[in-house]
């Protein structure tokens, strides 16, 4: 195992940073990172934001529910899968914009957003510094649109707070690689086995430093699907000009 792979090993995710903010140049090297990923057909179908205006960010820190580690941390950046870009040079050339609004050009700009993330959080924890994903900003999407002035065509997927870690929490034990990892085909009861990762989370949630409780992986996913999450999700896509077909 070599040091980047120890580094990407040792992630956790950090909810409790230094209110210093990043330099400027920390703050492009890691949107270069980022860029620096594969993107499908090479259409780099995402923009990220940078959010300086205190406002604006608090706003998305209460619209997300982890107002602490949102409204402190060095810079707190919004993903946004974006296929605009493409429709105005659609629109430049005189061409139809059907084929941007299709659910696998939406995928391509998911699919883009996330692998610049990801490439923008294996930068930032190799020089030391924690990260955050928040999802939560897509308790409300539309509000986030109208605070970002997001044209049609766009997302916004997640947010990331990033800084210098004040605290760490411990690495939580991912599933086994009997269960993610087949051969060929399918093996239904070999992935779905989760008698030896409901031991291991029964073990690591009940002996965890922070919000130790009772229960394993299978019964945190039965409680997570209990309810319909963001059900306004669907309309959202629709009102940005996707059709989900
Ligand atoms: C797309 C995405 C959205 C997430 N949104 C949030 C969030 O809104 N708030 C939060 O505290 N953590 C969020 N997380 C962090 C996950 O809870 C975390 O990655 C997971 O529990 C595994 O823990 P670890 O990252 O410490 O290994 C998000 C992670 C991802 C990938």
């Amino acid at each position: 195992v070599n040091s980047t792979i120890e580094t990407m090993m040792q992630h956790v995710s950090v909810r409790n940073f230094s209110a210093t903010p990043l330099t400027k140049e920390t703050k492009e090297t890691l949107v270069r990172a980022a860029q620096s990923g594969s993107s499908s057909n090479f259409v780099q179908a995402y923009t990220l934001l940078d959010i300086t205006d205190s406002a604006i960010r608090n706003e998305l820190a209460d619209i997300s529910t982890c107002p602490a580690y949102v409204k402190k941390s060095g810079a707190f950046f919004m993903f946004i899968a974006d296929l605009y870009r493409h429709a105005t040079i659609l629109e430049s050339a005189g061409k139809p914009l059907d084929n941007i609004r299709t659910m696998e050009s939406l995928i391509v700009a998911i699919v883009d957003t996330t692998i610049a993330a990801q490439s923008f959080v294996t930068a930032a924890e190799s020089m030391g510094l924690g990260i955050c994903y928040i999802g939560g900003i897509r308790n409300n999407m539309k509000r986030v649109a109208e605070l970002l002035d997001l044209p049609p065509y766009t997302v916004p997927l997640f947010g990331m707070t990033v800084g210098k870690p004040v605290t760490r929490n411990e690495v939580k034990p991912r599933l086994p690689l009997k269960n993610v990892l087949g051969e060929n085909t399918y093996n239904r009861e070999q992935m779905t086995d989760m008698t030896e990762y409901d031991k291991i989370t029964k073990a690591y949630y009940s002996s965890r430093q922070t919000n130790a409780t009772n229960t394993t992986f299978s019964q945190k996913m039965v409680n997570f699907f209990k309810d319909v999450r963001r059900p306004d999700v669907g309309n959202f896509l629709k009102q940005q000009g996707f059709i989900l077909k």
